[in-house]
């Protein structure tokens, strides 16, 4: 088979869904007088609850099945249970399991519940992978640095607003030639490795007044350097997915015992010199704003590299995934839409992006069905009152509560066919359910703050999303791919790409 293809013809096949999701039960009319109920679930013996827990989830049953399986035997969607990686990484395990979309959004709730060091749940490496600094997104919006650094944040990216389409346009287009390269010589491309890259050289051009990657120190290496550096850090909440027999081998070697930062220093150590020497234009704005360069830079790294290149080496082979699965019929009616627009607007821009409902629809179901940071962590700051669908339930103040996001993202009681991806979900009145879309740590029809915990990147993440479909669909009508499902995301293998010979 020609792994490249030119255009032929598009061949209609319906495999993507057209109805209108239902309204009918949401946060806001939830009653409140529902009844208060004890937590059902346990926390096991000390040592051997979590031990047996972690094993059901990485080994036994599996993510998902630990979750559901749970949900039935104790007949709610709030329980107690304890999440990886336990003994002895983490000192407490015990968390109360929030697994639909009433009660999910406490989690947003900051008056309410404190974020101080859960971004990776119930345990936080050291302070060693960052500088020795706790970086912001382990702040809690009760410690004044939080408002500081996150206010840093929001202002870099409104200044750079501009310089966002052009510069992942240009990203793009080299991805894509990498693609087809690989394409030519081997007859399918590494989809993630690609765009692992692209995704790193666009945030580093981004805070380093534009200067490629390639022209630093860290010459090709950037995304190999991160991903070691994330490595030992979020070991402990992965599995490899081996056969039965390494399971306990795997177990114990990384989850007994955190790895030291050491192991990862002399890749940082190129990092931070990489930031050091061309962020400086940044790395003023941060000083001007009243933080100290060291503590800057470190920072910097941190939203790069980890929340970032991070969040975004995932998302869109998530993205590619969906699109798909979806198949030819939506292939072309994406291709047609994104097409017109761009040839009535006389360009690809943010306006532009604004007038293809179907690609707006399409990116924020893509987040729904699969976010790609799917855990959310916080304590209680006091006792309070969580309530599901069915039930209130008394969080005492110290608890920590636990949000699987998908299972809220995909609750049947707000969405209908919440499992099923329903391309045109978000149209139309379908806008009106953008409210329940929670990848970003807030809800998708609300705005990050310096008093609120939601995701600055939030804006730039979805205009990234419709860039590449676009990017895409300007070039290729249509694909074929295979994919493997990993611990942190989708392995993608693209197979064939259909040129198209109209545009
Ligand atoms: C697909 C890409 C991304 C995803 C899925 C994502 C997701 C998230 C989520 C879920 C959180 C909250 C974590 C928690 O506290 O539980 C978060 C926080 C954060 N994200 Fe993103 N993010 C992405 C890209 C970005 C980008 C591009 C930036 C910046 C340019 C960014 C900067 C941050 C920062 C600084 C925080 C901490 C916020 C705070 O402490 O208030 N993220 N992100």
């Amino acid at each position: 088979m020609i792994p490249i293809k030119n255009n032929t013809k598009q061949r209609a096949r319906g495999t993507h869904h057209y109805s209108y999701p239902c309204d009918s039960w949401t946060m806001e009319t939830a009653p409140s007088s529902l009844p208060l109920k004890p937590i059902p679930g346990s926390y096991g013996l000390p040592f051997l609850g979590p031990i047996r827990d972690r094993h059901d989830y990485f080994y036994h049953q599996g993510r998902d099945k630990f979750f559901s399986t749970r949900i039935q035997q104790l007949n709610s969607t709030v329980f107690r249970t304890n999440m990886p990686p336990g003994p002895f990484i983490s000192s407490d395990p015990r968390v109360i399991v929030l697994l639909d979309a009433a009660s999910f959004p406490i989690l947003f709730d900051n008056r309410r519940v404190e974020k101080y060091n859960v971004l990776d749940g119930t345990f936080m490496p050291s302070t060693n992978f960052t500088g020795g600094y706790r970086v912001c997104a382990y702040l809690d919006t009760a410690e004044p640095k939080h408002a500081l650094i996150k206010s840093f944040y929001l202002s870099f990216l409104a200044k750079r607003k501009d310089s966002f389409v052009p510069l992942f346009r240009n990203c793009l287009q080299e991805a894509f030639a990498g693609i087809e390269d690989q394409l030519c010589q081997n007859a399918k491309a590494d989809f993630n490795a690609t765009f692992s890259y692209a995704s790193f050289n666009f945030i580093f051009r981004l805070f380093c007044d534009d200067t490629h990657p390639s022209n630093t120190n860290l010459a090709s290496k950037g995304p190999k350097l991160v991903d070691t550096w994330l490595l030992f850090q979020l070991a402990p909440l992965a599995t490899l997915g081996l056969s039965k027999i390494f399971n306990y081998m795997e177990d114990f070697l990384i989850r007994t015992l955190p790895f030291p930062a050491c192991l990862a220093n002399s890749g940082y150590n190129k990092l931070y010199e990489a930031f050091k020497t061309h962020a400086t234009t940044v790395l003023d704005e941060a000083e001007k704003l009243g933080l100290e360069r060291n503590e800057a830079c470190h920072n910097v790294i941190f939203v790069t590299g980890f929340n970032a290149y991070g969040g975004l080496k995932n998302q869109f082979p998530i993205v590619l995934k969906w699109v798909g699965l979806c198949g030819e019929k939506l292939h072309a009616d994406l291709a047609g839409e994104i097409r017109r627009v761009v040839s009535d607007e006389g360009g690809v821009t943010l306006s532009a992006l604004e007038k293809m409902p179907l690609l707006k629809s399409v990116v924020y179901e893509v987040m729904r069905i699969e976010p790609a940071v799917p855990y959310q962590y916080a304590r209680a700051r006091e006792d309070l009152i969580v309530q599901s669908h069915d039930a209130s339930y008394r969080v005492k103040k110290g608890e920590m509560l636990f949000g699987y996001q998908p299972f809220a993202t995909k609750d049947s009681r707000i969405f209908e066919d919440a499992e099923v991806f329903v391309a045109r979900r978000f149209i139309g009145e379908g806008e009106k359910m953008l409210k329940h879309v929670l990848w970003s740590n807030g809800r998708e029809t609300e705005e990050p703050s310096p008093s609120n915990k939601q995701c600055p990147g939030k804006n730039l993440v979805v205009l990234m999303c419709r860039l590449f479909l676009v990017e895409f669909f300007m070039r290729y009508d249509t694909f074929e791919f295979e994919f493997t499902q990993a611990s942190f995301g989708p392995s993608i293998t693209i197979k064939t790409l259909t040129k198209t010979s109209a545009f």
